[in-house]
Order: structure tokens, then sequence, then C-alpha cells
């Protein structure tokens, strides 16, 4: 209980020190308590705490200038050690074009880390990313997604983002470019490969998101043994590579344990773990279209994810007994998360929950959806300014390296928070 303490000592600086001034005083008592560090619950990866961004910001590729904000990179620097996953639905609708679109220098990606959004570029970007949000929320709505054309540019600058504030890359390929028989075709992946390895791009991949919603978004049906053979492909295409043969592979990307998505998993163990550094799955509590304050402060809600988790755990280790489980997506609630919600103090909540839990059960990294992108479960505003949530998972990130000075096996204080949240449910 005493390293709870700690947690809700922190949590309440961060919010008094921001707030108003005259704010209730009642919680002043939680300053008091101490943090425990004679039981070490469980170690996880140094970046447990990772983040990602949303492969719709690549929907038009001048978005991506985004990143070039310095107020971005600021926010960014502050998280670190993390990954940064690049990925999402729209990852299985990107191909990849081999040429350079933007030749402007104000938008050209810098090896030096020194350059920056000029302001008047930045605003104009922020204002027509608040519309293309829209154009982007209905085609998640009629599951229609059109094709988006990258080029050199959307690499160079989720690089230059990443290795200017210090992130690990994790770039999420494209599985639905299939051939006649249904195999992944990986010609595209290959001369994204190329193209990387020839800017000497140190990152890893992924390969498909939520592949167990192919189907509905796509038509397409691929099933896990076929997948699992996908990924062995690509981990071939890598191993080939002199920059690339001992990268990360992470997959697959599944959604959280539903009707058949256990077979699909169950499938591509069998055929792919071998391929994969880590498992990764997603997990959302709930809709976001009809979620309540209610949903968000339940600890019935919260604790859905022990059941989840302790599925899908039991599946790997059947099959794959060290292979690490990792949360690649995450967040509150799914269909972009609840407005008024995700993006407010009241999603701290879930969010705390989450990573204690995770942590306990033996997920070795979270990836929060998103640092930046569409939807309501962003850590940052449409101004590029943090949000309260962010505010709570930078405090995280202060005791996660607290805690890291003090020991030197990468243990985290994740690992104790378990209880805290229920501490403040009704
Ligand atoms: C805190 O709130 C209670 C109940 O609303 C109120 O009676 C009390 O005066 C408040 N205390 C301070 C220090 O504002
Ligand atoms: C950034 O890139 C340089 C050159 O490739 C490399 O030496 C450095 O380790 C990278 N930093 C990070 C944080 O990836
Ligand atoms: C794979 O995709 C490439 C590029 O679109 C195409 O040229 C090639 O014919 C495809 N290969 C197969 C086997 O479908």
């Amino acid at each position: 209980m005493k390293s709870v303490g700690l947690l809700l000592a922190l949590l309440w600086y961060q919010t008094a020190g921001s707030g108003d001034p005259n704010q209730n005083q009642s919680c002043s008592h939680a300053l008091e308590l101490q943090l425990d560090h004679s039981a070490v619950i469980r170690c996880v990866e140094r970046r447990f705490l990772s983040v990602t961004v949303d492969a719709s910001l690549a929907s038009e590729e001048k978005f991506m200038s985004l990143l070039s904000s310095p107020k971005i990179r600021t926010l960014a620097k502050a998280l670190t050690p993390a990954f940064l996953r690049f990925g999402g639905t729209r990852q299985d609708f990107m191909v990849f074009t081999p040429q350079r679109l933007h030749q402007d220098s104000a938008t050209t990606a810098d090896p030096s880390c020194d350059l920056r959004l000029p302001s008047w570029l930045e605003d104009r970007l922020k204002k027509s990313w608040t519309q293309q949000q829209l154009v982007l929320m209905r085609e998640d709505l009629q599951r229609k997604f059109s094709r988006v054309k990258f080029t050199e540019y959307t690499v160079d600058l989720l690089h230059s983002f990443t290795n200017c504030s210090g992130m690990d890359l994790i770039f999420g390929l494209n599985a639905l470019l299939r051939t006649a028989d249904n195999t992944w075709n990986s010609s595209n992946a290959r001369s994204l490969l190329q193209y990387c390895e020839s800017r000497r791009y140190r990152m890893s991949w992924e390969l498909g998101n939520e592949p167990n919603s192919y189907e509905k978004k796509a038509g397409v049906r691929v099933d896990g043994h076929q997948l699992g053979q996908d990924f062995t492909r690509l981990r071939e295409m890598m191993s080939q590579s002199k920059l690339y043969h001992d990268a990360g592979l992470y997959g697959p990307d599944i959604g959280q344990p539903r009707d058949h998505r256990a077979d699909l998993l169950q499938g591509f163990l069998q055929s792919g773990a071998e391929a994969v550094d880590a498992c990764t799955w997603h997990h959302y509590y709930v809709n976001g279209r009809d979620a309540s304050v209610e949903d968000f402060l339940d600890p019935e809600v919260l604790d859905s994810l022990i059941l989840k988790s302790t599925e899908v755990l039991k599946e790997v280790q059947l099959v794959s007994p060290q292979k690490p489980v990792w949360l690649g997506e995450t967040s509150s609630a799914y269909g972009g998360g609840a407005a008024g919600l995700s993006d407010t103090f009241v999603a701290g909540f879930m969010w705390l929950d989450k990573l204690g839990l995770a942590a306990r059960l033996g997920l070795d990294v979270v990836m929060r959806q998103v640092f930046i992108g569409s939807g309501s479960y962003h850590l940052v505003d449409e101004n590029l300014d943090p949000l309260p949530v962010r505010g709570l998972h930078y405090t995280l990130y202060t005791l996660h390296t607290a805690h890291y000075t003090l020991h030197s096996t990468h243990c985290t204080l994740h690992t104790t928070h378990y209880t805290t949240l229920h501490y403040y449910t009704p």
C-alpha cells in the first residue's frame, strides 16, 4: 500500500500544480505515504510505457510534417525510453512509392535534428488536420478505406522524429497486399526495406493491423496459419539484410480475444511464433460511441483486462512459452475513443489501472494509442498541447525512470500500482 501512496501523491501534486489554486485540499493526506521498494512483483521491458502514431496521419503525406513541430518533439523526448509504433487500420492500405515528393526545404527531414517546422506552416497544418479528422472518421464509420500512397518523405520524417527524440521506431507494413493464392505479396515491403537500409535507418517492423477484421475492412480473409507464414517470409527477407537481420519483428497485432480471433492467434502461433520477437495484441475496454463516465470508473470494466490478458497469455505460453507478450496498441475506448472522456482526466484512471495490471500480469510493453492521430484518445490536443492524460503518463514515466536509477534490473513501479485505481472508484 505504501507505493500506492506515492503514486497518489504525485498525481495530486501534478493536478494541484496546474489546477485551480482554491481547490479542495481533501487529497493532501495522500502526500504522507512512502514508497516501498522491498518487494518487486514483476520486471518489465525498459520501454514498457510506449506510444503509437496512427497511420492515419499519413493519409495525406503533408500531415507527417506535424512530427517536426518543436512542441511535439519536446513532448516526445520527455516520454523516452519508449517505442514509437507507426500503424493502425490505414497501414494495411498504404503503398510505398520510392520517390521524393516534397522538395521544399521547409519540410525535408533533417538528420541533424535542428530543423524546425515554421510556425506559419504548423498553424496551417493544424487547421487542415482538424478538417481531415472528419474525413477519416467518416471512412471509419463506413469502413471504406482508400489506398494511401506514401513516399520516402513519410519514412524520413518518422525516422528523424524518433531518432531525434530518442524513441525506437516500429513501422507497420501492409499485410493486405496479397497474391492470387492469398499469400502476402512482399514486393512493396522489399522496396521499403531497401530504401530504409540505404538510409541506414535503424528500426523494427510489424506486419498487418488487426487481421481479424480484414474481412470487414477489405473483404479479404486471412487465416492464422497463413499469417504466420507471411511473417516467416518477412523474417527471411530481414535476415538477408545487413541492417535488419537482427532487427525486431512484432505481431500479429490481433484484436482482443472474441469469437474466431482465438483460432486466428492459435494458427498464427503455430506457423509464425518463431518469426516474431514478441506477440502483440490490442485492447480497448468499451465502444467509444456509447461509453459513459460510469464505464470509465467501473472496476468491473477495468478488470475485464485481466480476463482478456489471461486468455492471450495462456494461448501464447502453450505454443511459445518464453515469448514476450505486448499490448501493441491500446487505449480506453475503440472507434477512435469516447469524445469528452478519452481525452480528459477521467480516462487517467483506466490508463493507470491498465499499466498496473499489465505489468502485474506479465505484459512486457504497453503502447498507448495515440500520441498523435485522429480520434479522441490522443495525448495532445488539436493545438498540440498536452492533455491531462499525458500529464499522468508523464508522471508515470518519471516514476519509471526514478525507479530505474535505483535498480539495475529494469524493474518498474507499475507493478505495484494495481490497487490504486480501485481506491478512487466509488
Ligand atoms: C472542501 O470541500 C468541502 C465540501 O465541499 C467544504 O466543506 C470545505 O470547506 C472544502 N475545503 C476547502 C479547504 O476548500
Ligand atoms: C540516431 O541515428 C544515429 C545515426 O544513425 C545513431 O547513431 C543513433 O544511435 C540514433 N539514435 C537513436 C536514439 O536512435
Ligand atoms: C506483387 O506486387 C507487385 C507490385 O504491385 C506486382 O508487380 C507483382 O506481380 C505481384 N506479385 C504477385 C505474385 O502477385
